[in-house]
């Protein structure tokens, strides 16, 4: 009898610990049958509910779940059910008694009632709300960025196509004030107008070719294609060829490789296009004697296991100075900018850091030399 007792005594100190435990722990944890009926659930889950102990028994873990999460709940359920899966790892957004809505980051796995013997479910439930808020404004500050970047790619595009519009708009003002005057003073033979309307064509040809360069270049196509290296940066070069140009800066170019690059083109050129305008930028502002940037690329091969691998750089050079000591660490943050208001949103060295990382894979440094940066782009 007293030995009884005893193991009795044994089996409620260890329940109570088992509860103390189930109680105290800073997971939602509930227990449910293969329904989805709430048979249990700790105080920690009812204080993220805001549903007390009794209304959770009466409850279905659906119940808790909210509207645009519950269809997918349901099926996720479905699967454990019918053991398609062993457990499920999600994250779930739920609504407490108040209506208001948490995210949980839910841990669920079949366990057997030692006492029925009946399959039950328990779930364990993290709240990871301030997380996902912090995770989804960072993705919406992100997605601000990139759109204004795009906005002021845009800007320049603009900018560019009217410089490289400039010159065959007036060529083509010319060949009609000819025509004109010719027609005028009875000068105007059929050879005469043919030339004209000839040499007028072929600008008017060159300026719609411009356009579809530069949207090609904007268009946000993000498929992953093989491409040369440096038919991608004769491209760049030639959209920006104008400013140059004006600008009285030569641009050279060297090491000149002929590699196939796997990736998406158009944001590689809008990142090589913002180290040129930056390089452009600091030539005009700087007044140096040597109005040069140049271009350098490289390509290796490594011998890497079962095969070559090749890593691609691309240097963007100066000769204007540099970024002053005090600034180095600060050029490649979001919206640091030394330029006046109109001239720079400071998201480009920005944006070409993350196309490099995060679409190359690569890294971008800069290196300070005594006649200027150079900042180079390494991938693979
Ligand atoms: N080649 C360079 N020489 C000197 N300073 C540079 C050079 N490239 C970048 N910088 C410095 O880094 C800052 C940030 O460059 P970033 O391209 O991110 O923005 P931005 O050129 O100012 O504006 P945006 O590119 O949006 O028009 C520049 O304002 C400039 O101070
Ligand atoms: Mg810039």
């Amino acid at each position: 009898m007293a030995y009884r007792k005893e193991a009795e005594q044994r089996i409620s100190i260890s329940h109570d610990r088992y509860q103390r435990m189930f109680n105290s722990s800073f997971l939602g944890i509930t227990v449910t049958d293969i329904n989805g009926q709430i048979l249990n659930a700790n105080d920690k889950w009812a204080e993220m509910t805001l549903y007390d102990h009794d209304e959770l028994l009466n409850m279905k873990i659906f119940d808790i779940l909210s509207p645009e999460s519950k269809a997918a709940g349901k099926v996720e359920f479905k699967k454990l059910r019918d053991k398609d899966v062993q457990d499920i790892v999600l994250e779930r957004k739920y609504t407490r008694k108040d209506g208001s809505i948490f995210w949980g980051q839910l841990y669920m796995t079949s366990i057997r009632d030692p006492e029925t013997k009946a399959s039950n479910f328990l779930g364990m439930v993290h709240d990871i709300t301030e997380k996902r808020l912090q995770r989804e404004a960072a993705e919406r500050a992100e997605a601000m960025m990139i759109h204004q970047a795009r906005q002021a790619a845009m800007g320049e595009m603009l900018g560019n196509i009217a410089h490289q519009w400039r010159q065959p708009l007036n060529n083509l003002g010319l060949i009609i004030a000819n025509i004109e005057d010719a027609y005028k003073y009875d000068d105007l033979d059929d050879q005469g107008l043919f030339d004209a309307s000839h040499r007028a064509k072929s600008l008017i040809r060159q300026m719609s070719e411009t356009i579809d360069d530069f949207q090609d270049f904007l268009s946000p196509n993000m498929d992953t294609e093989s491409f040369n290296l440096e038919d991608m940066l004769d491209n760049v070069v030639e959209m920006i060829q104008d400013n140059l140009n004006i600008n009285k800066i030569t641009l050279v170019r060297t090491g000149r490789v002929s590699g196939i690059v796997e990736g998406q083109k158009n944001q590689l050129a809008q990142a090589i296009f913002n180290l040129i305008n930056n390089a452009v930028d600091a030539t005009v502002s700087s007044e140096t004697e040597k109005r040069e940037i140049i271009i350098r690329t490289q390509m290796r091969e490594k011998q890497l296991g079962e095969g070559p691998i090749y890593t691609a750089s691309i240097q963007v050079e100066d000769h204007a100075g540099g970024v002053p000591e005090n600034l180095l660490h600060n050029i490649f943050d979001p919206y640091f900018t030394t330029k006046p208001k109109n001239k720079g949103t400071g998201l480009g060295l920005y944006i070409t850091k993350s196309i490099v990382e995060n679409t190359f894979n690569g890294s971008v440094s800069l290196t300070q030399t005594p006649m200027g940066p150079y900042l180079k782009l390494k991938f693979l």
